[in-house]
């Protein structure tokens, strides 16, 4: 059996993973400013994550959701407590796309209305709503078209506001930083109106923070720059460190219903111990300062290169973006300098690597960007 080729691929396998290296199965190592998109937490074999999850598949693996799994407590308890969301409720899944999917459904129910407004460059996953509500019609089948959305510019406060005012709006859904869209950062004021006329208008704002949540903007999620909270926050990459998992944070204005939302895998045993490893790593290690502080420097510093177009983003989410087509450069960074990064459209590096990233491996970073782009 061939497998169905979707990807285009670099020619490399990786086999094994430290902190923020990985290395290839000839033995070459990489510095890893790509995190696997964004979704290594606290590094590549952290030895905390490592023995949580061996110990608890020696224990069990998987029991389904009819019986109560301690685990799951466990982790509400300490993602409440480390995202400033205690008084909300967790739904666990396995993915980005389902959170924004269980997101998007538990907002109709509530409201009992239609219509989404998402916004122009959103990624927000590839299942049926949560790939409807992503502006980007490539990925869209005709099976997909049914959910009534409409696409707004970002920062545009009036535009929301014409929308809502209709009266049919059931959610509006944002990321935190958009991330496959280039790393474009909502400004603070524009998450305030949006909260704003959510509330006035009786639309649920759902916060998107796959990407851009779990410490990697420097704070826990990257609306709380803005001092808002939302009424619905998605979850995923980050949460178990590359354990599949995603999660719904969800406000005490939803009442919960028996057999409302459901799932087989999600919230299992093994992808609890991993996140419950994460959030302990996180708090012991310091790393949202450290995304801050790293993060920083590497904003300051991209800054004075005059070759670069635009430097955007918060903490270790930061995008590069260039005049023309990036792909050689991100191609000698791969194949000569041995560091992965990641891309946004065509012109746009992304960096994204794993929240323990050090100053000195910063440093190394901007000398082989250095090298490459000076070439
Ligand atoms: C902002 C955002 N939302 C949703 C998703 C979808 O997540 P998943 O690929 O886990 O379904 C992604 C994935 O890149 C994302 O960046």
């Amino acid at each position: 059996m061939k497998l169905f080729d979707v990807y285009p691929l670099f020619n490399i396998e990786i086999v094994k993973g430290k902190g923020c290296h990985v290395w290839d199965k000839e033995g070459n190592e990489y510095l890893d400013l790509y995190g696997g998109h964004a979704v290594i937490s606290v590094g590549h074999s952290h030895p905390t994550y490592v023995k949580a999850i061996s110990e608890q598949v020696s224990k069990l693996g998987f029991y389904s959701n009819s019986v109560i799994n301690s685990l799951q407590q466990t982790l509400a308890d300490k993602l409440g407590k480390a995202s400033g969301y205690d008084d909300y409720s967790l739904f666990l899944i396995n993915s980005g796309a389902e959170a924004n999917e269980n997101a998007l459904k538990l907002a109709s129910f509530h409201n009992g209305k239609k219509r989404v407004l998402a916004f122009k460059h959103s990624f927000h996953g590839r299942t049926s709503a949560a790939v409807r509500v992503t502006d980007n019609p490539r990925i869209i089948a005709p099976v997909n078209e049914g959910l009534d959305v409409t696409y707004l510019p970002l920062n545009d406060p009036f535009a929301v506001e014409a929308e809502l005012k209709k009266g049919d709006v059931s959610s509006v859904i944002i990321e935190g930083i958009q991330g496959v869209g280039g790393i474009q950062v909502p400004t603070d004021e524009f998450m305030r109106d949006l909260r704003t006329l959510c509330t006035q208008h009786g639309a649920v704002l759902i916060l998107d923070e796959i990407q851009s949540g779990y410490g990697r903007s420097g704070k826990f999620f990257a609306h709380q720059y803005a001092g808002i909270r939302p009424d619905i926050i998605t979850v995923a990459k980050g949460i178990a460190n590359g354990f599949p998992m995603g999660a719904v944070l969800i406000s005490p204005m939803f009442k919960p219903v028996y057999g409302m939302l459901g799932t087989t895998f999600g919230g299992n045993h093994l992808a609890c111990a991993g996140a419950i490893a994460v959030l302990e790593i996180m708090e012991a290690e310091g790393l949202i300062e450290n995304a801050r502080k790293v993060g920083d420097y590497l904003i300051r510093e991209l800054l004075e290169f005059p070759e670069i177009k635009e430097v955007r983003g918060r903490g270790l989410m930061i995008g590069i973006e260039f005049e023309n087509s990036i792909k050689e450069i991100r191609s000698e960074l791969l194949f000569k300098e041995k560091v992965f990064t990641g891309v946004a459209g065509t012109n746009t590096i992304r960096l994204l690597p794993p929240l323990c990233l050090s100053m000195d491996e910063a440093g190394c970073f901007l000398e082989k960007f250095k090298k490459v782009i000076r070439k």
